[in-house]
């Protein structure tokens, strides 16, 4: 028996837009969908030895709810906040009263885009952030995260 056999739950949030993934600017952000995205992550994290739960909303004080909500219960938080990385301190606060491991995810480089994308109001309270890998990206996210919690003892 293992740490990873008690899987530690963590939340995945998905900001605004990202349920038109799919459909949405493809050449941008990709031909998977939001619940595509989930099933592989889930898959992943079974065998990192962690349990997600996933929320996605275009509402800012939702999200804010939802995570506020994980309070004292996730161990971690993968989030793309999308387009509120830019904007919300709101976010931010929430994610920071959690007192959590946050890794920010992001389909596109936003370093490659739009000068408004350069800033992120999550970058610094978060572990680490991928940017520009796709949908690949959450799949980082979650082995990233799974290394965080349950650290590989060197051999
Ligand atoms: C995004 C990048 C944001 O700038 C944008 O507003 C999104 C998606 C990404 O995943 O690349 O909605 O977070």
């Amino acid at each position: 028996m293992t740490d990873k056999d008690t899987p530690l739950p963590i939340l995945v949030v998905h900001g605004p837009n990202l349920n038109m993934l799919g459909q949405r600017e493809p050449d941008i952000y990709g031909h998977d969908t939001l619940d595509t995205i989930t099933a592989r992550m889930t898959t992943v994290a079974r065998d990192c030895g962690l349990a997600l739960s996933s929320f996605q909303s275009n509402h800012e004080g939702e999200l804010v709810d939802c995570i506020q909500s994980h309070m004292g219960k996730a161990r971690g938080v993968i989030i793309n906040p999308a387009a509120l990385t830019h904007t919300s301190i709101a976010l931010r606060d929430a994610l920071c009263a959690l007192e959590v491991p946050i890794v920010e995810i992001h389909l596109s480089n936003i370093y490659k885009r739009e000068p408004f994308r350069h800033r992120s109001l999550i970058a610094d309270i978060a572990v680490g952030q991928i940017s520009g890998f796709g949908s690949h990206g959450y799949i980082l996210a979650v082995l990233a995260m799974g290394e965080r919690l349950h650290p590989s003892t060197p051999a």
